[in-house]
């Protein structure tokens, strides 16, 4: 019920934000965005710009966001600022363009950053809902991100009611946010399922500038088929974990799973599901993605805790039918809460994350291409990481046909170190660097991960230096980086 609120058209919420303001908004992945806003903002802009004034709004989110929002608003040149993640093409254009500043953050540090008013003020945060109640409760939709926070920080709430959601999402959502520093208590959550907080994100009503009506889908693109290098990965970090199940480095209980998104992601979670040593796991995780669902169904994931269900159209039409099924085994939470180093460490979390390039030392770059073009960002995989009981970097070894190698003497950009990233899969093999010196993380590396057509050029690179305790040559280090920027290929570099 949203009878005692004004009702905006998105137009007429778009023509309350003004240039310069900050604005936070609802969403994780595509999931839980306000999009009807989102465009209705960008034609605002588009229109200032038209009629020669300025316009330019600074964007806050949970993670990266749809086409309708982050899109839209890339093309219209609308936003001057962004955090903490995006996958969209043009708006990464025009952060590597330095069109927008970009800031690239561990998600969940978010939540406090906005407290605590590193971004300055947010004049508005947008919400995306499938309720509002008169006394300003709103129950949430696919996602939860830093959605408490931004109601709580920013001056005004637009709510976007997307009618596409049912009403009976409320009680798969746990609404908690830790008490400000240095009140702070344990986050007592002791296990995946555990609900801690309310089941809607209370407003004040007086707060709320207006609800806004619509009926559009999240925009979450369908997977690729799984290719055979996909494939490969996945198979590798499923038989990986199972042995260390039947060795008892793992518990016979298994241990809660975070997994990316991607279809690296999709295809590890698919062969986990289907390996016979592996046994019934739970999920505590950022994301829950199509294949969570199917393996729901056979019983091999018995409960989901995420911020968001980031589902195709198909399979969220076939969990809303079945929210009966799906209730108990899914909770959504707060990233600030499923990123949580505290929670992260204390259930033991296997971490499984893809990367873009990982060095012969374990370091892993999983946020720039050649040291300088942004990809995405870091997102959660270093609160994962970090604090995970076996954290797990996945990439093919090679990409752009074989011209460039992901496994490299020295990553071009550092977003996880070699002390925190215990083990390396690619279609090649597994590299389980724990308890190695820098010398036999080398050698693992390159016989285990490496693609062959690069095998020879680094163990060169890593013979050149023989003394020392990590294998390093400065003025070699990034030799098949230079490589490729000057021939296109890094099959011809010369080291030492
Ligand atoms: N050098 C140059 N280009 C590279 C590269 C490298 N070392 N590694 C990847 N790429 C390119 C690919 O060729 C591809 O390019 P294309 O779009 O032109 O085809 C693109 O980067 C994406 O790579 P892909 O192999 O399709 O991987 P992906 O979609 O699984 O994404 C990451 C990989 C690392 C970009 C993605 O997992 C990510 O953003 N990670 C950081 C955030 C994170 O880990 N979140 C996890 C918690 S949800």
């Amino acid at each position: 019920m949203s009878h005692s609120f004004t009702k905006l058209s998105a137009d007429e919420a778009a023509a309350l934000i003004n240039d310069r303001d900050m604005v936070g908004f609802s969403s994780f992945t595509a999931a839980g965005a306000p999009k009807a806003v989102g465009k209705a903002i960008a034609a605002r802009a588009r229109t200032e710009h038209a009629a020669g004034r300025p316009f330019k709004i600074g964007v806050i989110t949970g993670a990266s966001t749809g086409k309708s929002l982050d899109g839209e608003l890339a093309r219209a040149e609308a936003v001057y600022f962004r955090t903490p993640f995006q996958s969209d093409p043009d708006l990464r254009k025009a952060i590597n363009a330095g069109k927008v500043e970009f800031v690239d953050m561990h998600l969940s540090s978010v939540a406090q950053s906005i407290r605590t008013g590193v971004f300055g003020k947010v004049h508005w945060a947008v919400i995306e809902a499938c309720d509002l109640a008169p006394d300003g409760s709103v129950t949430l939709t696919s996602s939860v991100g830093v959605s408490p926070t931004l109601v709580r920080s920013a001056d005004r709430v637009i709510i976007e009611i997307n009618r596409t959601h049912p009403v009976e999402l409320r009680g798969l959502h746990d609404i908690y946010e830790p008490a400000d520093l240095p009140q702070r208590q344990p986050v007592p959550i002791l296990r995946a399922s555990d609900r801690i907080g309310q089941p809607v994100l209370r407003i004040d009503p007086k707060k709320i500038a207006g609800v806004v009506e619509s009926r559009l889908d999240d925009e979450v693109s369908p997977f690729s088929d799984v290719s055979d290098v996909t494939r490969r990965i996945g198979a590798n970090v499923a038989e990986f974990l199972a042995s260390e199940h039947r060795t008892g480095r793992l518990p016979k209980e298994f241990l809660p799973v975070q997994s990316g998104v991607g279809d690296v992601a999709n295809a590890v979670l698919g062969a986990m599901g289907v390996h016979p040593d592996i046994p019934p796991f739970e999920m505590y995780s950022e994301v829950l993605q199509d294949s969570v669902f199917a393996l729901m169904r056979t019983g091999k994931i018995r409960f989901g805790s995420s911020v968001a269900i980031t589902a195709t159209k198909a399979q969220q039409m076939e969990i809303y039918a079945n929210l009966d099924f799906y209730r108990p085994r899914i909770v959504l939470r707060p990233q600030e809460i499923t990123n949580h180093p505290e929670v992260i460490r204390r259930l033991g979390v296997i971490s499984i994350n893809t990367a873009i390039e990982c060095d012969v030392f374990g370091n892993v770059n999983s946020t720039h291409v050649l040291g300088r073009s942004l990809m995405n960002g870091i997102g959660g995989s270093g609160d994962f990481t970090r604090n995970a009981a076996l954290s797990i970097f996945t990439c093919p070894s090679v990409q752009k046909d074989g011209k460039i190698s992901t496994i490299v003497p020295q990553v071009s950009h550092v977003d996880h170190n070699e002390h925190s990233v215990n083990v390396i899969v690619t279609e090649q093999g597994v590299a389980d660097l724990r308890g190695k010196s820098p010398h036999e993380r080398a050698r693992l590396m390159i016989e285990q991960c490496a693609h062959p057509s690069f095998r020879d050029v680094l163990h060169r690179y890593c013979e050149a230096s023989k003394d020392g305790h990590t294998p390093q040559t400065l003025a070699h280090a990034f030799a098949l980086h230079e490589q490729f920027l000057l021939t296109g290929d890094m099959r011809n570099a010369v080291v030492c």
